[in-house]
């Protein structure tokens, strides 16, 4: 029998890597809060964390460790965290963009409108969501505050979006 995907278990474990962007924590001057709440955040949705690792804001850093992960077809999901806002040095989405094939706009529109309900510097985040092959690949802004709010939103639907990226045939949407 075919199952609705509203039925949907999830498919084990979300094997992940986080990967926080800063300079300052990179050079070890900042201790890196963000991480730790990502690996909580989505441990609680069965994620197995299997990579972590913190780079400086640096363009091609950030593109190839996107490129090593998402290719090594060992990771579902890459998290990261900083540098989407609009200072000289943040460089995340345009790394991002540049290793996606394909956009998710609706992750970061959702959490950006969630956002704006919660402090208008919202808007100053860049941030962006898209697959590469069949990893999804998430940007999330850099403060602790910041990461559990945006995480918050799109936790409900990431289990899901996993599955259908991988290749799930199960029909969407319950009969009304
Ligand atoms: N979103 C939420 N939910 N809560 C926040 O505190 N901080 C904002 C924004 N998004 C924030 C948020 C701020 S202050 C900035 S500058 C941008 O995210 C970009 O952050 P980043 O440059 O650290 O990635």
């Amino acid at each position: 029998m075919r199952r609705s995907c509203d039925q949907a278990t999830g498919p084990g474990t979300i094997r992940t890597a986080i990967i926080t962007l800063s300079d300052k924590g990179a050079k070890g001057e900042r201790e890196d809060e963000s991480g730790r709440v990502i690996r909580d955040m989505v441990t609680g949705i069965g994620a197995d964390v299997r990579h972590y690792e913190v780079l400086p804001d640096e363009r091609e850093r950030i593109v190839d460790a996107l490129k090593r992960h998402a290719d090594s077809g060992a990771i579902d999901l890459i998290l990261t965290t900083g540098g989407t806002g609009v200072a000289p040095r943040d460089v995340t989405p345009e790394a991002t963009r540049e290793v996606i094939d394909r956009e998710l706009p609706g992750m970061s529109e959702a959490m950006r409108a969630e956002s704006l309900k919660k402090t208008p510097h919202a808007m100053l985040s860049r941030a962006i969501a898209g697959m590469r092959k069949q990893t999804l690949i998430v940007n999330l802004p850099g403060s602790p505050r910041a990461v559990r709010e945006n995480l918050a939103v799109i936790l409900p639907a990431l289990v899901h979006a996993i599955e259908k990226i991988k290749g799930d045939p199960s029909d969407c949407g319950a009969p009304l």
